[in-house]
Formats: structure tokens, sequence, C-alpha cells
């Protein structure tokens, strides 16, 4: 569950989220839609703990995720938070670069000091799910756009995040395997009650999902 109050960010002179609430259950999938430069990454980063709300105090902003409330907790705190809590797939992949797939999604399950043959158990799984299983020991370099993107949701979901934000996670993917994914996102939230909130410009996904947040010049407006 995901419950945000009075979120706002500020570049300077420029309000990019004018006061956001949002309120999302677990175990729904939920899309947010709007124009480019609305504020869609601006919002999913902040309730993904990756970026801070502008003036909290002021605004009496609160942001709660999984029973916790994390607006106040230091970088410390929050790193630990975030692996446990929050899976992130971003609107560019993001891996890193000198290290292989699997390498990179088994990042966060050492972070976590899971135990190694669980979590690349649990890493082939994924990899046979997003039908990447043959690019296990390639470089970021050496993946296509679309590759790189499946890798990055497997790294989303290694650690099994009870909440996944997914910023345009097909974006780079031909409508066979963003349509695989989408299903995916639904498999799991039906196997787990995994909570997924995706950012897109795919109307095929923002339709089937629970539902759908219309954003417009740093407002959610439906
Ligand atoms: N670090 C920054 N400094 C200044 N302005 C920024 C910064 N990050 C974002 N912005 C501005 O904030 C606004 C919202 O950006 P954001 O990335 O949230 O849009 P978006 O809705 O995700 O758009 P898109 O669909 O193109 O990804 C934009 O006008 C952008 O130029
Ligand atoms: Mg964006």
């Amino acid at each position: 569950m995901i419950i945000a109050r009075n979120i706002h960010k500020s570049y300077g002179n420029l309000e990019v989220l004018k006061g956001v609430d949002i309120h999302i259950k677990t175990g729904e999938v939920v899309s947010i839609v709007g124009e480019s430069g609305a504020g869609k990454s601006t919002l999913l980063q902040i309730l993904g703990t990756l970026d801070s709300p502008t003036n909290s105090k002021n605004y009496d902003t609160e942001i709660t995720l999984a029973g916790e409330s994390f607006i106040n907790m230091n970088d410390k705190q929050l790193s630990k938070f975030r692996n446990q809590n929050i899976g992130f797939v971003f609107q560019f992949h993001q891996l890193l670069p000198e290290f292989t797939a699997l390498e990179n999604v088994l990042l966060p399950t050492k972070i976590a000091g899971a135990n190694d043959k669980d979590a690349l158990e649990k890493a082939y799984a994924l990899f046979e799910d997003l039908r990447i299983e043959q690019r296990l020991h390639h470089k970021p370099n050496q993946l296509s756009g679309g590759e790189a993107q499946r890798v990055a949701v497997a790294r989303a979901l290694i650690n099994s995040p009870k909440t996944i934000f997914a910023d345009e996670p097909t974006g780079n993917l031909d409508s066979k395997n963003a349509d695989d994914l989408h299903r995916l996102f639904f498999d799991l939230r039906d196997k787990y009650n995994q909570t997924f909130v995706i950012v897109t410009h795919n109307p095929n996904l923002a339709e089937i999902t629970d539902r759908k947040l219309v954003m417009k010049d740093g407002m959610i407006i439906e």
C-alpha cells in the first residue's frame, strides 16, 4: 500500500509537482499516463525513494509505503528500505556497463545478503520468464535495447519486492515482448500480490491496468 499526500517538487522557479495525492492498494496494478513533461517520472522517483519532495515540512507532505513513512529517513536507512521493499524499472535501463546481465541482476541479492544458490535459481527462472536465458553473460553494450530492458526488469524483480515502480518499461520492446512483460506483471500480482505502479505511453497497457491515473502539469487530474 502506498499513501502519499501533498507531494510538491520544484526546480528553481519551475514547479513540477503541485501537490500530488495518491493512494494505491496492495496488489493493485496502476498506470500513470500523461503528456511529456507532466511530472510522471518525477513523481515515480519520489514515491520510489530515489528523489525527495520539496519543502515537505511546510507542505506537511506524507509518504507511506509498506506501512512505513520514509520521508525522514537518512541515506543509509533509505538504501536498506529500498533494497527490501522496492523494485525499480527505469525509463532507460541503467544497467552497470562493466557487469554481465547475470551479475547486474544478482547485485540486489548481494546487497540484501541473500543466499547465493537461491539467488542464482531465482535469476535463472527470471531470465527464462523474460526469454533472455541466452544472454546471461553478455555485457549491456552487447544487448539489444529490448534485451537490456528485460534484464533491468529481472533486476527489479529479483528480491521479490512488494512494490515495483516502472517508468515506461515497454518503451524499448516490440509488441510481442511488451505484451509478455505486461502479462508477467499481472501474473506476479496474482501470485504474490505485488503492487505495480507503471508510467506508460502504451495505451494497451494503460487500458488493462486496474486503474489509470492521468497527470497534467504536475497534478493528477483523474
Ligand atoms: N533535474 C531537473 N532540473 C530541472 N528540471 C527538471 C529536472 N528534472 C525534470 N525537470 C523538469 O520537470 C518536468 C517534469 O519532468 P518529468 O521527467 O517528470 O516528466 P515526464 O512526465 O516523465 O515526461 P516524459 O513522458 O517525457 O518522460 C519537465 O518539464 C522537466 O523538464
Ligand atoms: Mg518520464
